[in-house]
C-alpha cells in the first residue's frame, strides 16, 4: 500500500502502480485484450469487455483521480468525448450555460449538437461571474468554464464561479486541459466535475488522444460511466498505457513548459512588432493577481498579437523552425497555432472578434526545448515577416 498523503510527483508514479503480481514487471503490462475470460459463470470477472473496463485504463483512472485530488476518474477516447458525457448530466428541457471565452469544440457541442437534442443553451462570461445572475433561467442545469482561456490566457476566479452557480443549484463543470492537475485542482475550489482533453499536458508527448471526466459525486460518476459504456466512448488499452507513461514525468515537464513560456511572454511583451503578449505570468496582464492566487505557475499557453497585418501576422506563423506550425498543445515540442484556421474555426470572423481573438492573434504551445532556442526562433520569424 502506497502512503496516504503522498504528494503530486510521487502520486504520478506510484498510484495504482505496485509491481506487477505474475512476473515482479516495474512498468504495468499492457492488455491490449478485447475481451476477458469468466472463471465460471457465478463470478463476474472485474473486466470483461474493454469497451467496459480494462486494466490499463483502470490503472489511469485511479491515478489522474488523485492527481485531481477526486474520487472517480473515467477515461476517455478524446478530450471531447468527456466533455460531451458531462453534459449528459443535462437532458430535453434543461438549459445550461456555456462560458463565453471557450474552446472551439466545446463551443460546437453547444451550437451545433446540443440544441437538437432539447437542450437549450446560453451564454455567461466566467471573468465577470454575476453574469450568471442574468444568464441563469429556472430550468438552467448546469454550467461549464475554462481557465486560463483559449486562445487569450484570461484567468478568471474558479471559488468567484462557483460561488454564484451554487447560489442557483447549477452543476459545475471545468475544463482543466490549460492549467492541467499540475496547476491548479479545481474540485478543491468547489467544482463539481472537471474534465480533461488528456491529449495535452497529461500525455504530454502528442501522440494520443484521450479525455478524462474527474468527480467526487457518486451519481455524477455513475451517470458519466454509463454513458461511456452506451456509447463506446473508451480510450484503447494502449492510449491508457502511453498515457500513464506521460503522467509519470507530468510535474517535472510542467516546471520546465511554465520557465520557457515565462522567457518567451516577457521576450514578445517587448518585441517592437508585437502589440500586446498575453501570458498571465506577466505582471501587465490584466489578470496577474488572480493567476498569482489561483495557480501554482502560471502554464505553458500564451498568445500573442502581432503589431503588423494578417498577412504578416501568418508570415510569422509559416516562418518558425523550432516551433512547429500544428494544431494542438501541451507535448513536449514547442507549436505555433493559428485559431482562424485551427482551434477557432469553427467561429466565423464576426464571433472571433467579439470574442476577442483578432486575425493577427497567434497562439504558441511552449515545449520543453532550450528557452533560448525558442526566442531566438520567434526572433527571425518576426524579422522575416517584417522585412
Ligand atoms: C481546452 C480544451 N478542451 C478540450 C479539448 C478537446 O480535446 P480532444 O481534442 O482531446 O478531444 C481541447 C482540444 O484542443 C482543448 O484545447
Amino acid at each position: 500500500m502506497y502512503p496516504v498523503a503522498m504528494r503530486f510527483a510521487t502520486k504520478a508514479l506510484r498510484v495504482g502502480q505496485d509491481l506487477d503480481p505474475q512476473y515482479m514487471a516495474v512498468i504495468p503490462p499492457l492488455y491490449q485484450s478485447a475481451t476477458f475470460g469468466w472463471q465460471d459463470l457465478d463470478t463476474t470477472p472485474k473486466f470483461d469487455y474493454t469497451r467496459c473496463g480494462n486494466p490499463n485504463r483502470n490503472t489511469l483512472e485511479q491515478v489522474i483521480a488523485a492527481l485531481e485530488n477526486g474520487k472517480h476518474c473515467v477515461a476517455f477516447s478524446s478530450g471531447m468525448a468527456a466533455i460531451v458525457a458531462a453534459f449528459s448530466l443535462a437532458q430535453a428541457g434543461d438549459h445550461i450555460l456555456i462560458a463565453g471565452d471557450i474552446y472551439g469544440g466545446t463551443f460546437r457541442i453547444g451550437e451545433k449538437y446540443l440544441p437538437k437534442q432539447g437542450i437549450q443553451v446560453g451564454e455567461f462570461c466566467a471573468h465577470n461571474p454575476l453574469s450568471i445572475n442574468d444568464a441563469v433561467q429556472p430550468n438552467t442545469k448546469l454550467l461549464i468554464f475554462e481557465t486560463p482561456t483559449n486562445p487569450n490566457l484570461r484567468v478568471s476566479d474558479i471559488a468567484a464561479v462557483v460561488k454564484i452557480a451554487k447560489q442557483h443549484g447549477l452543476i459545475v463543470i471545468f475544463d482543466n486541459t490549460f492549467a492541467s492537475p499540475v496547476l491548479q485542482n479545481p474540485l478543491d475550489l468547489g467544482v463539481d466535475i472537471v474534465v480533461h482533453s488528456t491529449t495535452k499536458y497529461i500525455s504530454g508527448h502528442s501522440d494520443v488522444i484521450g479525455g478524462a471526466v474527474i468527480t467526487n459525486n457518486d451519481d455524477y460518476y455513475t451517470t458519466v460511466y454509463e454513458w461511456n459504456k452506451a456509447v463506446g466512448a473508451a480510450p484503447s488499452p494502449f492510449d491508457c498505457w502511453l498515457s500513464l507513461r506521460g503522467v509519470k514525468t507530468m510535474k517535472c515537464r510542467m516546471d520546465v513548459h511554465c520557465k520557457n513560456a515565462q522567457a518567451v511572454a516577457e521576450f514578445l511583451d517587448a518585441h517592437p512588432r508585437v502589440k500586446t503578449s498575453h501570458y498571465p505570468g506577466l505582471l501587465t496582464h490584466p489578470d496577474h493577481q488572480v493567476a498569482r492566487r489561483q495557480m501554482r505557475a502560471f502554464g505553458g499557453m500564451l498568445a500573442f498579437d502581432v503589431d503588423g497585418t494578417v498577412a504578416q501576422a501568418r508570415k510569422v506563423a509559416e516562418s518558425t523552425n523550432v516551433f512547429l506550425l500544428a494544431e494542438s498543445l501541451g507535448g513536449v515540442e514547442s507549436l505555433i497555432a493559428y485559431p482562424p484556421l485551427m482551434s477557432h474555426a469553427t467561429m466565423t470572423e464576426e464571433q472571433r472578434v467579439s470574442k476577442g481573438i483578432p486575425p493577427t492573434l497567434l497562439r504558441l504551445s511552449v515545449g520543453i526545448e532550450d528557452a533560448e532556442d525558442l526566442i531566438e526562433d520567434l526572433d527571425q520569424a518576426l524579422k522575416a515577416a517584417f522585412a
